[in-house]
């Protein structure tokens, strides 16, 4: 029984990390675990992002290998905690890659 739920577990696990990512999927991504601090429309007018020093996204610059890992390890403040999130544990690759080109869009 044990391994039974095992094998389907993995199986959904590797479907999902290979079934290519939405626009809708993406946006629902961003909405959810970026735009508390980054602002739906990515420049940070947030009551959050503004306490924490979020950055606009539409002014940013950085390149794609930066913000993964932003993305991945996120910003530790001076005090020892978190300024942004880390997001490995939350996050898979495709999701990452997707989010990357998701908010690079907001630069346009
Ligand atoms: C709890 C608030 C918070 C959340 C949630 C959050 N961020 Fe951030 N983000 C920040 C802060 C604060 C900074 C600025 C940190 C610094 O560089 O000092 C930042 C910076 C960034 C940067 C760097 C921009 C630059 O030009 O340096 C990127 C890219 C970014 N965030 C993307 C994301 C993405 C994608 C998500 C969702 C997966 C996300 N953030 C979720 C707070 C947040």
């Amino acid at each position: 029984m044990r391994r039974t739920l095992c094998a389907i577990a993995l199986a959904g696990s590797l479907t999902l990390g290979h079934a290519a990512i939405s626009q809708d999927e993406v946006a629902y991504l961003f909405n959810k675990e970026c735009a508390s601090c980054h602002g739906k429309d990515g420049k940070a007018r947030t009551p959050v992002g503004r306490k924490l020093g979020a950055k606009d996204l539409k002014e940013s610059k950085v390149s794609d290998a930066e913000i993964e890992k932003q993305i991945l390890e996120g910003k530790k403040a001076k005090d020892g905690g978190y300024t942004m999130p880390a997001f490995k544990e939350k996050l898979d690759p495709d999701e990452i890659k997707a989010l990357i080109a998701f908010i690079k869009k907001f630069r346009q």
